[in-house]
């Protein structure tokens, strides 16, 4: 499985103190557009529970104009109210999405909780038509936990 070699250099990443949260947190989502295949885009986007908005905070592959989405709205608005993992095997059987470009065909979320509370997720866009398994769910979970631990 690439997961299995990609979790030491997530935590390399993470652990790595000299850096910012937020430097790290692009750092993972540059390793896991490079290394997986069908992870074409991948963000972190974090909740500001007062306004009821997720805020871009990290990203790798294309510039999303995206970068505020309101609870509610989209896969990942709907996210941020559901606290529940939503994978999209094809975005064009969903009314509720948000498209940030032409060529995404699928799209996983899962939410990001610490201390219990889910304050944010990570976004992954492909390019490949159901191309998540429930060992990309697992893995991603794996991410947040990791995550959590350094904000
Ligand atoms: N497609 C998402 C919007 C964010 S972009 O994928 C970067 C959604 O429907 O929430």
């Amino acid at each position: 499985m690439p997961f299995t070699h990609l979790k030491p250099k997530i935590t390399t990443i993470l652990s790595n103190e000299r850096e910012s949260a937020e430097q790290r947190l692009k750092e993972v989502c540059e390793l896991l557009q490079t290394s997986v295949g069908y992870y074409d885009w991948v963000g972190f986007y974090f909740a500001n529970e007062a306004e009821r908005t997720l805020h871009l905070k990290a990203f790798a592959g294309e510039p999303t104009d995206h970068t505020v989405i309101p609870f509610g709205k989209g896969i990942c608005g709907q996210v941020a109210v559901s606290n529940k993992n939503f994978v999209v095997p094809d975005v064009k059987a969903q009314d509720n999405y948000i498209a940030c470009s032409i060529t995404v065909k699928s799209e996983i979320v899962i939410p990001l909780f610490k201390d219990g509370k889910n304050i944010g997720q990570i976004d992954i866009d492909s390019h490949v038509e159901d191309p998540f398994s429930a060992e990309d769910e697992r893995f991603l979970e794996w991410v947040n936990e990791e995550v959590a631990k350094i904000l």
